[in-house]
């Protein structure tokens, strides 16, 4: 059984195939219908979600199914009854379950015992939907993935600089991550990322300086500095990131064609100033409409898997 619970779950051939089915799709939307019945999906938020909500829920009716949300404080998976047990339960009565939660562990857990396909709707780890949304939203505006540089800047310590470090190695890019001491993902992470990069050719690199990184970039990516569980933390956050803040004087060190992303939603102010989240750089609006298109080859992509497995 195929699921989607972390970006390096997808080979370079699997991430190009997912990224020209979504293209396809978006061009024709009500075309595959694998949830036609119509069967459902658990959808089930634990955090809190606009995009990832919407998008899953107008992606399953687009296929022919049935949105089932779940809000995870009411279900208490894990309190109420262990993961694994949730996991059979659905198994019996849903094609496929969507699921945003903390640990991976979690998503982990409801993989092993569900039996229809789990897709990571963002753990505390990775953003793998997000990813796809953005490499996408690239492809649009620059035309191709494999060799162009983006360059991460503010709290790459979370499950998007992850993220990035994998798909982003994954589709070829050199990607690098700029943010204060402290504030990027570890050395195991890193060395997932490097062992993509060596059979892609593309790298993974942390550059502290902001200005650095963002030299002669192709993309330039930033988010929250008070991610989902470190809002304790919000002033300590700006105080540290504020050099990281995506500014148009920051801006102005990227390549004159670069595209901005974030993955919403947006400080504006803060991580990002508003004349580049509303200027002719920001492709942010494709990025969050990306996310429905995407999540539907994902969806489609591991349905079909599993009715081959069955
Ligand atoms: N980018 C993203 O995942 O948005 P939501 O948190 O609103 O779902």
């Amino acid at each position: 059984m195929r699921h989607l619970l972390a970006d390096d779950d997808l080979s370079p051939a699997e991430q190009a195939h997912l990224l020209d089915l979504a293209a396809s799709m978006k061009g024709a939307p009500h075309v595959r219908q694998p949830l036609a019945g119509p069967r459902s999906v658990a959808l089930i938020f634990d955090k809190p979600t606009l995009r990832t909500q919407v998008s899953f829920g107008v992606g399953v009716a687009d296929l022919g199914g049935h949105p089932l949300l779940i809000d995870g404080a009411l279900a208490g998976i894990g309190v109420r009854e262990s993961v694994a047990d949730v996991a059979r339960v659905l198994g019996r009565q849903v094609a496929a379950v969507v699921w945003r939660t903390y640990a991976q562990q979690r998503l982990e857990q409801m993989a092993e015992h569900a039996g229809v396909p789990v897709v990571n709707a963002l753990t505390d780890d990775y953003h793998p939907c997000q990813l796809l949304a953005d490499l996408l939203t690239i492809r649009e505006h620059r035309g191709r993935l494999a060799g162009l540089t983006v360059a991460f800047v503010g709290d790459a310590a979370c499950n998007m600089g992850n993220s990035w470090l994998l798909a982003g190695t994954t589709a070829g890019m050199h990607v690098r991550l700029s943010g204060p001491d402290g504030y990027v993902p570890g050395p195991d992470m890193f060395a997932r990322a490097d062992a993509i990069a060596a059979v892609t050719g593309g790298s993974a690199a942390v550059v502290p300086d902001a200005v650095a990184a963002v030299s002669g970039a192709d993309v330039v990516v930033t988010d929250t500095w008070v991610s989902m569980g470190k809002e304790d933390e919000a002033a300590e956050r700006e105080r540290v990131f504020g050099p990281w803040s995506l500014t148009s004087e920051l801006l102005a060190h990227a390549d004159p064609q670069a595209v901005v992303l974030h993955c919403l939603p947006a400080y504006r102010g803060k991580e990002i100033a508003a004349e580049v989240l509303d200027g002719p750089r920001s492709v942010v609006w494709d990025e969050a409409e990306n996310r429905l298109h995407v999540q539907k080859a994902v969806l489609a992509w591991l349905l079909e898997a599993a009715q081959q497995d069955a």
